[in-house]
């Protein structure tokens, strides 16, 4: 079982290269669903979902050839998707169950096929993340869905048909998969309520470079209006900015100095501006984002919500700073429930959280001690990672399979700049 040993206590100085974005690199995978023409993404993390994907894009018939780095390591590789042949329409459970953003081969398969069949993704670590919006947009352009056996089937033999969407609450996925639906949908869609997360632009503008007429992307209301085909292109993935807003949470913990290159600063404005209430100076530059510690962290309130606000994904990097700082923060979860398994772990490393429903009262202590500590999900280890940074001693994160899907080269990135951090096998 691989673990991460980090030695806390170094000040990070440095420049780290941020990769291109997770969660823009998976909808923009299934993308290639909807051409029968080939389609190359580059600046694409290595990381474990990315495989998954490519797992079932294969399995569906697409072929994926990686082209290796394109322009050095700060750039990611390269991969050319071929889905001119679908040889099959289902997506099976034992690889949907390994990544839940599977079900965003759904609306590609139902526009560009008529049919699709994709197993329901299992329960997840941060709550039951069901797919009602995703199915009941599908239904608004025409498809018939049917639950059986586990799998959903979704089914327009004639083609999908333009129509209005309006989403109940905000979700990624689901626009993300209705987006790429109505790209080829006959007639115009309106998508209300949209999710407005840079990922979503990212999706649009990609899609905008295959042939699709997409206006309003990256606002609560999108337009689409369908096409008969769309064809191949170029396309670099974003950098991630929940990467880039983990280090800058790494710069400020450890009292650092951090460029991270690439990062974009108004894709993450409003998690900069608590990192600066916090004691972080925070500034654009030299193609990335500088973070530089004032030399204190003081205590911050937050709540998730969707782009612009406070995401999600950063809640738990965040807490490991309330963690160590000056005064009481109260972090509030207003996306997902049981999103706070980080919780008794950072108790273990001496921080002092009480939650109470939805939120957090985090006391801020002047040490935290290394231990053995559980990786729950992605970001929860991400926040144990940072905690270590800063502990007294030797902390020890078990379950890397949860890190390894979501950060790129954590430990050599986290060495670069100055961290004592090291991958063993036990
Ligand atoms: C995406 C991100 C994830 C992030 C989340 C919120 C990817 C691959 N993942 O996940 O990292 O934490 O956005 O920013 O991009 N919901 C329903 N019914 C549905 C769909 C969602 O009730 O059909 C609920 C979810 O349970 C959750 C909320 O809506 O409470 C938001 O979820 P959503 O935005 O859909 O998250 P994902 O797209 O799964």
């Amino acid at each position: 079982m691989e673990k991460l040993v980090i030695t806390g206590g170094n000040r990070l100085e440095g420049t780290i290269d941020i990769s291109g974005a997770k969660n823009a690199a998976l909808p923009l995978m299934c993308a290639p669903l909807l051409t029968d023409e080939p389609m190359t993404l580059t600046n694409l993390p290595r990381l474990a979902d990315i495989s998954t994907l490519c797992d079932l894009l294969n399995h569906l018939g697409a072929t994926v050839t990686i082209a290796g780095s394109s322009g050095g390591a700060v750039t990611g590789r390269s991969m050319t998707f071929d889905a001119s042949n679908i040889a099959d329409t289902v997506a099976p459970y034992d690889i949907v169950r390994k990544m839940r953003a599977s079900i965003i081969v759904l609306g590609p398969l139902v526009a560009r096929e008529g049919q699709a069949t994709v197993s329901l993704p299992g329960g997840c670590a941060i709550g039951n993340r069901p797919i009602d919006l995703h199915l009941k947009a599908l239904e608004a352009l025409g498809a018939d869905i049917e639950l059986e056996d586990g799998y959903v089937r979704a089914s327009a033999p004639n083609g999908l048909v333009g129509g209005t969407v309006r989403f109940p609450f905000v979700s990624v996925g689901a626009t993300e998969n209705i987006l790429m639906a109505a790209a080829l949908a006959k007639g115009t869609s309106t998508i209300e309520n949209a999710a407005r997360e840079p990922e979503i632009a990212d999706l649009a503008n990609c899609l905008i470079a295959m042939g699709a007429k997409i206006s309003g992307a990256g606002t609560e209301t999108i337009t689409v209006e369908g096409v008969d085909r769309l064809h191949g292109c170029t396309y670099a993935v974003m950098p991630d900015r929940i990467e880039a807003g983990s280090y800058a949470v790494a710069a400020l913990m450890t009292r650092g100095n951090l460029l991270l290159k690439n990062a974009r600063l108004p894709d993450m404005q409003v998690p900069m501006d608590v990192l600066s209430e916090a004691g972080a100076i925070v500034s654009e530059e030299d193609g990335g984002v500088r973070v530089e510690s004032n030399g204190h962290v003081q205590g911050f309130n937050i709540v998730t919500q969707p782009f612009p606000a406070f995401p999600t994904d950063m809640q738990a990097q965040f807490m490991a700073l309330a963690a160590v700082a000056d005064g009481a923060s109260v972090i509030t979860e207003a996306i997902f429930e049981n999103r706070f398994m980080h919780v008794p772990e950072l108790c273990r490393l001496g921080a002092d959280i009480t939650v109470t429903g939805a939120s957090a009262t985090v006391r801020g202590v002047s040490s935290l001690r290394g231990a053995q500590v559980m990786a729950t999900d992605l970001r929860a280890s991400m926040s144990l990672a940072l905690a270590g940074l800063v502990a007294d001693g030797d902390t020890v994160i078990n379950r890397l399979y949860h890190l390894d899907r979501g950060y790129e080269r954590l430990e050599d990135k986290l060495r670069g700049v100055g961290a004592q951090i090291e991958r063993i096998n036990d």
